[in-house]
């Protein structure tokens, strides 16, 4: 017999959108959803590399998590006849899948955090097991983190509440569960039944195709705007928060995530709803400063079409940057897996 708790109570079993199987490093095409669910099958970290450029992965963490994989490819095959001849094989791949993406800090700190394995091991044997060893830990890590973070901030949310969100910040966004969406199923998975706002997010649509379809699957309340709707949709429906994702938090509280960010927080506060980012510790840069991080600019091609089809007179100038930043002083807090970091961002972090 279901009693009236447990007949609450959801468990998800979200989409997985990167892992090793067979030697290799499987992942979800995002570039195919949400018309289809299929994964390729990458063979070095070449094919990590451009699977990260063309977005076929993209979400800061899950972006960190496949160049961990694409390192462990280089290691996993090569044939080196020494530890020195791996290592500079493994260097190689380094730059090639650090320069894949610019903005988001954790592909550069999953890459860092596998070479200095690397370089403790002696032998070849050794280097190639502590590589790979590495990268399947931090894709577990990945998941505990995101289930963590969902808990805590899961703890403001309360039955009924409307949340609006941008962007992808979920299962496909990192190997599975999410960190934004994460706080959404871990409300739902204690029995609060949450309504999500997702915005499209123009020009590549994470939203529609991909927050909107992932919430689906796992059974999860959405509603879909036009990115144009933020400030009308706050007016005249009752949001409790927003929630969204980071692709780089500054020591400062400076926040870099998807393009159009910036202006949902500026809406957000001018109608007195809370907003809230979801980012786990390894998207923490304690390093740069605003002007040494690079905003990525996509392809124009990103604007002057939908699919196959032009939108966009020929000969018209694009500007098509891919993030933001958010000041600190329109972020009401931080959700991490070690808490909710409240402002003054800078003063509480050094804590
Ligand atoms: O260009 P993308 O899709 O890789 O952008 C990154 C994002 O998915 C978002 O900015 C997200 O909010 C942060 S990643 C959890």
């Amino acid at each position: 017999m279901i009693d009236a708790k447990s007949k609450k109570e959801k468990r998800f079993d979200p989409l997985v959108t990167v892992f090793w199987k067979d030697d290799y490093v499987m992942m979800i095409d995002q570039t195919k959803l949400p018309n289809r669910l299929s994964y390729i099958r990458c063979l070095d970290h070449n094919e990590v590399a451009n699977a990260i450029k063309k977005m076929v992965i993209r979400g800061a963490p899950a972006i960190g998590v496949a160049a961990g994989f694409g390192l462990a490819l280089t290691a996993v095959h090569s044939s080196a006849k020494s530890v020195n001849e791996l290592r500079n094989e493994l260097d190689i791949a380094f730059k090639v899948l650090q320069s894949s993406r610019p903005t988001a800090i954790n592909l550069v700190w999953a890459l860092q955090r596998i070479m200095k394995t690397s370089k403790e091991s002696k032998s070849i044997d050794e280097v190639k097991k502590a590589v790979l060893n590495e990268a399947l830990k931090m894709a577990d890590e990945d998941i505990q983190t995101n289930r963590r973070l969902g808990a805590t901030g899961a703890k403001i949310l309360k039955d009924g509440d409307v949340i609006m969100t941008h962007c992808n910040a979920g299962s496909l966004a990192t190997v599975t569960y999410g960190t934004a969406l994460g706080v959404i199923r871990a409300a739902e998975e204690s029995g609060k039944h949450i309504r999500v706002i997702a915005t499209e997010t123009r020009p590549v649509m994470q939203g529609s195709r991909l927050t909107a379809f992932e919430l689906q699957h796992d059974g999860i309340d959405v509603s879909l705007i036009p990115d144009t709707a933020v400030a009308y949709t706050m007016s005249s429906r009752k949001i409790r928060y927003v929630i969204v994702g980071a692709d780089r938090v500054l020591r400062t509280g400076h926040v870099f995530n998807k393009i159009g960010t910036y202006q949902v927080a500026i809406m957000a506060n001018l109608y007195n709803i809370p907003f809230y980012v979801a980012a786990p510790l390894s998207t923490f840069d304690f390093e740069n400063s605003q002007k040494n991080v690079i905003i990525e600019e996509r392809p124009a091609e990103e604007v002057i079409r939908i699919g196959r089809k032009r939108i966009v007179p020929k000969g018209i100038k694009i500007f098509n940057p891919a993030f933001d930043i958010t000041p600190p002083e329109l972020i009401a807090g931080i959700i991490t897996e070690k808490g909710i970091l409240k402002p003054p961002f800078e003063i509480n972090l050094n804590r």
